[in-house]
């Protein structure tokens, strides 16, 4: 039976959502602790619906029946790039079509998103779904950044004992040295990423923002943010119980020796202490120092894969 690909509609959305709860079911028993909200298939359609405004959707019925969809929108800066960016809650195939459904789905939209000047394309799949994550990979996408989660326990490691305590008004100038050090730490390699932090006072000036800096001999080596309105991840991780880590840096010098953990056991203690249950992670996979870290200690939850498209001429 041969798929028919057709613009998304308004009449499609709730089939749409009703494949994305499915499969967010799917990771939940993987990771209970995921927020339950998101096998509500109300808060995919609103969401879905949103997106339809913007018409740059498709859907591949297979006998009148939906078998799956490929939507999202358009980002100006995603990695400094216009990109056409399709979030995990705006995708998915039944398992048997994945391979027909995804192909079928990209071949028909993206000749669409590059009229629109996309340069680069991107999907974010969840982690459980390793067929998707296989076609995606055969279309030319390769993972560049993890999402990944924790609950509240402590990290059950012995960690140094040395000074942590929250950054203030006075820790500015030794945080902005920090700060730069993590833009040149992912600018180089082999991230290759540059990207724009906000200013030391910006990020602590947040709602509910707290920067741990561990400090040794009287000198700020490392900092740690928990940031409880961080919206830049994915968003099935997200709810008013996740805290988020972000961002981490321990000055080269002094890596390896302890200070992370330290800085993450004492962060978890006291979001543990306000009452959240879960923390949550984003990082650049190519980020080696990174990924061995957090996935020593969090667990995935969404891989978002990247394509840049190069259409020659200037
Ligand atoms: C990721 C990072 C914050 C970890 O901090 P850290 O203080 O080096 O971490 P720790 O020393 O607590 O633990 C690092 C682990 O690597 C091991 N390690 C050994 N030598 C190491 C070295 N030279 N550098 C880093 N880690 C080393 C440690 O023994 C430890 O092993 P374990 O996980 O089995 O316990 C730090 O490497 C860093 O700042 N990296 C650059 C910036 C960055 O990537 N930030 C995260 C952005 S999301």
């Amino acid at each position: 039976m041969t798929l028919e690909i057709l613009p998304m509609e308004a009449k499609y959305l709730e089939d749409a959502a009703a494949l994305v709860v499915d499969n967010f079911r799917a990771l939940r028993r993987r990771i209970p602790r995921l927020p339950a909200r998101y096998e509500q298939p109300l808060v995919i359609v609103d969401l879905l619906g949103k997106l339809e405004n913007e018409a740059r959707g498709a859907v591949a019925l297979k006998a009148g029946r939906l078998a799956g969809f490929l939507s999202g929108s358009m980002m100006p800066n995603f990695y400094k790039k216009r990109a056409f960016y399709s979030p995990e809650w705006a995708n998915a195939a039944e398992e048997a079509f994945s391979r027909e459904v995804y192909e079928a789905l990209y071949a028909y939209l993206s000749p669409i998103w590059l009229r629109e000047g996309c340069q680069a394309l991107a999907v974010s799949l969840m982690a459980h779904d390793e067929p998707a994550r296989q076609v995606w990979g055969w279309l030319g996408f390769g993972i560049l950044a993890v999402d990944a989660l924790r609950g509240m326990e402590p990290l059950a490691v012995s960690v140094p004992e040395i000074e942590i305590r929250q950054a203030g008004a006075a820790d500015l100038p030794a945080l902005g040295e920090l700060l730069a050090g993590l833009s040149r730490h992912l600018a180089g390699p082999p991230v290759f990423l540059a990207q724009d932090f906000p200013r030391p006072a910006d990020l602590l000036a947040k709602p509910g923002y707290v920067m741990w800096l561990a400090f040794e001999a009287g000198e700020a080596v490392g900092f740690l943010g928990m940031d409880p309105a961080y919206r830049d991840g994915c968003l099935i991780l997200q709810d008013e119980d996740t805290i988020q880590v972000e961002p981490a840096y321990i000055s080269e010098k002094c890596r390896g020796a302890g200070v992370g953990k330290a800085l993450l056991e004492h962060a978890l203690a006291e979001a543990r202490r306000q009452g959240y249950l879960r923390c949550s992670v984003d990082f650049e996979s190519p980020n080696i120092l990174a990924s061995r870290f957090w996935l020593k200690r969090f667990e995935p939850a969404c891989y978002s894969l990247m394509r840049v498209i190069d259409m020659g001429g200037e």
